[in-house]
């Protein structure tokens, strides 16, 4: 049996094969390759001596999908595949729209047609909106949105919980991500974004780095100890191991379940400078600058029922996530381009 992990070569697909392949689990990656590199999938089987299957296509496409259930023995998918970019989407939202929920509902709809009925769904804690609670727990009621991307979140756990209750064959569990930084501890595996970075810790590396010149602190006025925005970020091992644990869970016929993945700590984006610096023996230079439109002051997780129900809780702290993305970017200063 296996697992097919749509998304596979991006960020958090790519670790999360990594921590599969150790846990014993056979992967099989379905990717456009629309943002990432098969790269990272060769630096998976180089870590973990295993093979990937890989195939390169498009969660749009019933043939490739029905190719992959009729030649593969899938148990359960663990969907990745999606557009993420928060500005982009307010550009393009037919493009996110399109790509996130037709790319999903295809998916699901062959993965039914083949009795694959087990799916863990990456969800975001941007589902939350501008949160009504902070700790956050998973009762905390969704809220607005302020892009399409999040949007797509939003409406693709709705559909999912809707297929679940008309159909109890199927187990649906929601992950809603919080912040995802680091990289794996090699160094030959991260994140690799195209563009200039629109997230913190991705731009900080490429201030390290001497791609850019300094960092843009969106808005030290928020309600918070210094002002700037305060975030949950967990390192992207933790995230991978939230999949395996929830992999566990849905063998036992789990229903429909909602995780928040966080660690439960709130830093602060000059935190983040300071930690990194501390770390890694770099200086940040950065300037303050007005906030960012759609941005909150503070969101983290109560990560509480992960650990009560998947028996799963973060590991690393912040130094160690520093030190593994610059130790990352540092070593790849063009990502998986050399
Ligand atoms: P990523 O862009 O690195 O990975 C997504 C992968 O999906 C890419 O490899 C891309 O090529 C692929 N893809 C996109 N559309 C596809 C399609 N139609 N068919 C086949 N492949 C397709 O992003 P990531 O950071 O690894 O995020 C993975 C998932 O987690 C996404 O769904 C994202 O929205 C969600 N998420 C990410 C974060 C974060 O901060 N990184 C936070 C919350 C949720
Ligand atoms: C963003 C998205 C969210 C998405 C998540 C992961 C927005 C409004 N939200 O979350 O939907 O799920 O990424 O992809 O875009 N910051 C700076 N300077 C920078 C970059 C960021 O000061 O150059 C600050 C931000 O204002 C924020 C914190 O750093 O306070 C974290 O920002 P970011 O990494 O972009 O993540 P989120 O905004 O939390």
């Amino acid at each position: 049996m296996a697992i097919l992990v749509t998304g596979g070569a991006g960020f958090i697909g790519s670790h999360t094969c990594v921590e599969l392949q150790e846990s014993g689990y056979e992967v099989v990656v379905l990717d456009n390759l629309s943002n990432s590199s098969e790269k990272s999938l060769e630096r998976v089987e180089a870590i973990t001596g295993k093979k990937v299957t890989f195939y390169k296509g498009d969660i749009l496409d019933r043939d490739i999908l029905k190719k992959i259930f009729e030649e593969e023995d899938i148990e359960c998918c663990i969907h990745f595949a999606g557009l993420k970019a928060v500005g982009e989407s307010v550009q393009k939202p037919w493009e996110y729209y399109c790509n996130n929920i037709s790319g999903t509902l295809t998916l699901v709809d062959e993965m039914r047609k083949h009795g694959v009925k087990n799916i863990i769904f990456s969800s975001s804690a941007t589902v939350y909106g501008d949160p009504a609670q902070i700790p956050i727990t998973e009762e905390c009621p969704k809220g607005q949105c302020t892009n399409p991307y999040g949007w797509t979140k939003s409406m693709l756990e709705q559909i999912l919980t809707d297929m679940q209750k008309a159909d109890s064959e199927w187990n649906v569990i929601l992950l809603r991500y919080f912040n995802p930084i680091g990289a794996h501890p090699s160094g030959t595996m991260g994140e690799n974004p195209s563009g200039t970075p629109n997230n913190l810790m991705p731009y900080i590396t490429q201030v390290a780095v001497g791609k850019l010149k300094e960092l843009n602190v969106f808005g030290n006025d928020y309600d918070t100890p210094d002002g700037t925005g305060v975030r949950d970020y967990i390192h992207v091992m933790d995230l991978a191991s939230g999949h395996v644990a929830a992999l566990k869970k849905i063998k036992e016929k789990a229903g429909l379940c909602i995780y928040n993945l966080g660690t439960g700590v709130g830093y602060s984006v000059l935190d983040i400078v300071k930690n990194f610096e501390e770390a890694n023996h770099v200086k940040i230079p950065y300037v303050i600058k007005p906030r960012r439109a759609g941005d909150i002051a503070t969101c983290y997780a109560d990560a509480g029922k992960a650990k009560r129900e998947l028996g799963w809780e973060a590991k690393y702290g912040i130094r160690k996530m520093c030190e593994d993305s610059w130790r990352w970017q540092k070593n790849n200063p063009n990502g998986y381009e050399d």
